[in-house]
């Protein structure tokens, strides 16, 4: 067994020499078209990156074709795919490009998921269901990918559901601090989010609970019921993985509301929103929505959606990994 000190200086010497082929321009980004343009901007911007070139087009029966086009021999390149929206090609066009990566000679290949669609099916709710998590993302595992890291994944348990290790980040603190609301209380809007709100609420030094949440699994009706929780005239902040039809939100902000919380903020990473969701979430009265650019969003949203570039965090995490 090593001992820590020599470990220590194993990982130092490794990211000295990370250091050393970003200045000599060994590492390059391949942005595919999920990936939404600010955070490959700032993706390149923290993290130093030459952008590899590639050929994208559909053939006239709709199949994708895909070549990249930069000299990638011995290189290290880092490949971002947000699966939304089209996921399912999104997807077929992670996979092309993955398969295309392969025959380059390159020294390491990294994947960055900043949204993982097909996440939340990740056990059978129903008899005869599909685990639509393993069935999308176990052709991963015949790439040779040395790291892959996902943006708040839907639950911890996924990189077993599929067999990989996959290095989960979650950006609740970062984006509570960027947009520099102050917050008294968290809250997960469910069990399943029991984890966000922990972490959360640990690094700013609050406390933390949760709602019981029951979906209808036929119906997708929402009911969330409440629990012993005293937040009168406290600022709220509701953290989650999704939104997408805003009935969870909405529904937990009532009851917040109705508890006589001062403010409820929703801390949500991922946000697949339609005009009807933003209805929604208006009618609820919630004073915030905060959310990030792992999906490209339309660009005109109403000053109460706040979106945070996450570029700046994926980028200290790749650095670190
Ligand atoms: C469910 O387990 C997820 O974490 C979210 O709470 C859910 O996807 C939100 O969906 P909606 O906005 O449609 O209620």
């Amino acid at each position: 067994m090593l001992s820590n000190d020599v470990m220590k200086l194993i990982h130092k010497f490794i990211s000295f020499l990370k250091q050393i082929l970003i200045w000599c321009n060994y590492m390059f980004l391949l942005p595919l078209s999920g990936t939404p343009q600010s955070l490959v901007n700032s993706l390149r911007n923290y993290c130093n990156l030459s952008l590899a070139e590639k050929l994208h087009k559909r053939f006239p029966d709709g199949e994708q074709y895909i070549r990249i086009t930069s000299d990638m021999r011995n290189k290290i390149i880092i490949v971002v795919q947000s699966l939304y929206p089209e996921q399912d090609s999104k997807l077929v066009e992670l996979y092309l490009a993955l398969e295309a990566l392969e025959g380059l000679n390159l020294t390491d290949v990294e994947l960055v998921i900043p949204y993982m669609a097909y996440s939340r099916q990740d056990k059978r709710f129903l008899a005869g269901e599909p685990m639509s998590v393993k069935a999308v993302y176990m052709p991963l595992r015949l790439f040779n990918l040395r790291k892959i890291l996902a943006l708040d994944l839907h639950s911890p348990k996924i990189p077993e559901v599929i067999g990989l290790a996959i290095q989960n980040i979650l950006p609740h603190t970062y984006m509570v601090k960027k947009v520099g609301i102050e917050v008294d209380f968290i809250l997960a809007p469910d069990k399943g989010a029991l984890h966000r709100a922990r972490i959360l609420a640990e690094n700013i030094g609050k406390p933390f609970d949760y709602l019981e949440k029951y979906r209808d699994r036929i119906t997708g009706e929402i009911n969330v019921s409440i629990r012993e929780l005293d937040v009168k005239n406290l600022r709220i902040a509701i953290v989650d993985d999704i939104v997408s039809t805003g009935g969870t939100l909405a529904k937990a902000a009532q009851i917040l509301y109705d508890l006589g919380a001062s403010k409820v903020y929703a801390v949500v990473t991922h946000a697949l929103i339609s005009e009807k969701t933003i209805q929604t979430l208006s009618a609820s009265g919630l004073d915030m929505l905060i959310t990030t650019n792992s999906i490209l969003h339309p660009e005109a949203l109403p000053k109460w959606i706040q979106v945070t570039d996450v570029g700046e965090l994926l980028c200290s995490e790749l650095k670190s990994l």
